[in-house]
Order: C-alpha cells, then sequence, then structure tokens
C-alpha cells in the first residue's frame, strides 16, 4: 500500500529516522502534515488517557517524540500541562518557535535523547505519555524498543496510561509499501515565522515529495527514500531540492504484545489508530496500544 506517516490506510505518506529529521525536512514537516486536525487528535488522546482539565488538581502530559510541537500546544489548549521531547533539534527549534496561545497550561520542549531526559528528571512522573505517529518504529533494535518502554514505564504515576502508534508488521508484509508521489502548496500556520517555514511560503511554488519504499523482510524494516524537490509552479523549473532516508523497524503483534509484557506495561486496548475498541486485521497498517502501569 502506500506509506502513509499519519497513520490513515489509503493516504502516501513519509517516514523518518533521527538522522534524517534534519532542518530541511524539519522545516516541511508541518506543510507535509497539515491536514491533521491536531487538536481532535489530542481530544481523543486525553480521553483515553483519562486526563480531565477540568479537574481541580491539574494534569501533565509527556510526548515522546513530539516532533514540531503541535500536540503539545494543543493539549496545552485544552488545558492540560504538556511536556514535548524530541532528539531532533531541528524539530524543537520548530516547536519552540511556535507561539504558545496566552491562557493555555505550561508547555515545556526539551531537545536530547529520552534517557537523558528520564535521568535528569528522575523521580518526576507524569499522568500520561502520548507516543503520536511511528516514534517507536524510529528506533533500531526491538532491543531499544524495550529499553524506551521500559523508560516510559518509570515516568508513568501509578494507574496513567501511555498512548503509542505503531506500524502493523503483519499489515505491511501482507501489502508491500509502494512508491508514490505527493505534492504540496504552503499550508502553514501564518503565525510561522517566515525564516521557518517551508521553501515554499510563494503560492507559486509548489512542493513535490518521491517517496520510494525499499522493505527487507528478515530484518522487518522500510527504508524510505524521500526526495522533496520545490518547483516553480508555472514553468516547473526545479528550485531547490533535498534528499532524506529513514528507517523504519516494524514488529508484529505478537512481538509488540511481548515487549509489552517484557516492560511490565499492561495492554488495556489494542486498536486500528484513531478507533479504539476495533480489532486489528492484517490490513490496518497504522495501530495503536493503551497500556497502563498498574504499579
Ligand atoms: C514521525 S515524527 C512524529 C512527530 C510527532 N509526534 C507528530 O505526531 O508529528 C517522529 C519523531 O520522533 C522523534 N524520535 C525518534 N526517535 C526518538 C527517540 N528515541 N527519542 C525522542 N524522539 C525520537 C524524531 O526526531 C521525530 O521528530
Amino acid at each position: 500500500m502506500d506509506v502513509d506517516a499519519h497513520g490513515s490506510a489509503g493516504r502516501e505518506g513519509v517516514q523518518m529516522s533521527l538522522a534524517d529529521y534534519h532542518e530541511r525536512f524539519a522545516a516541511c514537516y508541518d506543510t507535509f502534515y497539515a491536514d491533521r486536525d491536531v487538536l481532535a487528535d489530542v481530544q481523543y488522546a486525553a480521553g483515553l488517557l483519562k486526563l480531565d482539565a477540568s479537574s481541580n488538581s491539574s494534569a501533565h502530559v509527556l510526548d515522546l517524540g513530539c516532533g514540531s510541537g503541535s500536540h503539545v500546544l494543543a493539549f496545552a489548549r485544552l488545558g492540560i500541562d504538556a511536556t514535548g521531547i524530541d532528539k531532533s533539534p531541528a524539530m524543537i527549534a520548530r516547536a519552540l518557535a511556535k507561539p504558545v496561545p496566552k491562557g493555555t497550561a505550561g508547555v515545556r520542549f526539551v531537545s536530547g535523547t529520552f534517557r537523558d531526559f528520564c535521568a535528569e528528571t528522575n523521580g518526576q512522573t507524569f499522568d500520561g505519555v502520548v507516543s503520536i505517529f511511528q516514534v517507536f518504529n524510529c528506533m533500531e533494535s526491538a532491543g531499544e524498543m524495550l529499553a524506551h518502554l521500559k523508560l516510559v514505564r518509570s515516568k508513568l504515576a501509578v494507574g496513567s496510561r501511555f498512548l503509542i502508534d505503531l506500524w502493523n508488521g503483519a499489515a505491511v508484509f501482507a501489502d508491500d509499501p509502494r512508491p508514490c508521489e505527493r505534492r504540496f502548496r504552503d499550508t502553514e500556520d501564518p503565525e510561522t515565522p517566515a525564516c521557518h517555514r517551508c521553501h515554499n511560503e510563494d503560492p507559486s511554488k509548489e512542493i513535490v515529495r518521491v517517496t520510494t519504499p525499499q522493505l527487507d523482510r528478515i530484518n522487518q524494516r522500510c527504508t524510505l527514500h524521500y526526495r522533496v524537490r520545490t518547483l516553480n509552479a508555472a514553468t516547473r523549473e526545479t528550485l531547490n531540492e533535498f534528499e532524506s532516508v529513514h528507517i523504519l523497524l516494524f514488529l508484529t503483534p505478537v512481538q509488540y504484545r511481548h515487549l509489552f509484557e517484557l516492560a511490565d506495561l499492561t495492554i488495556i486496548d489494542e486498536f486500528r489508530r484513531g478507533q479504539p475498541g476495533t480489532p486489528i486485521t492484517d490490513r490496518d497498517w497504522y495501530i495503536s496500544y493503551l497500556l497502563q502501569s498498574d504499579t
């Protein structure tokens, strides 16, 4: 199928390894994903995590792999304190450039590894953790995934929940990723400073993103080669161009469940992304787990 980092079957997409969240990719990120309804995504996540901004005690959520920060800011708009952590300095720079609306809850962005963050915030726990899009699929091995799951567990207050999006390896095997091409106009938030915007702020320009996937079934990895070109929309002349290679490690549901068990995280729900309570099949590329720390 066409690969979609959004997590919706039928749309094409992009993917990611940390090394490829460089300045230019980060500059285009919000344009690539402008069709998301981030506020709705966060309302849904807050409901699953049982975070209630209207209660007297304020809730605090951690967004692991927060990228350009849209979800963190949306949590804050709901009145939920939010901390975003991301390994990519370029993505965090974009998050920090976004205005924090007055009167919202607390917002904090941290650039660095999750391991360092956990060491620096030893003892601090959160009322919920999210990892939205395929952040965990950026990891290099199942061992690294497990180590990160154990760290997430250490950051969860007793009884609090973790919502994680993942690629479903069973679906990847059933329906190979295909090359695809997508075109974008600049649809960024006009409040974003021009220096942080994608290279097509001029509407006479167009971005063309070609994704070429390469599947390694034995090692359960998919390498996504991106070629991103900015064109003069009228003449079709290429104005600038860059490439990015993102490697995704994908596991099957049985393998994910095993890691959750090893990390002492209880599965509350395993479902099609965005559809809690819906059993997954080998046609669902994008799946989510709602997990809980019981002790
Ligand atoms: C697909 S993006 C998702 C970003 C954001 N969650 C969103 O929904 O737009 C994946 C992000 O995960 C980050 N990432 C990957 N591995 C990470 C890790 N071990 N610790 C922190 N961030 C990580 C990347 O830098 C990238 O910004």
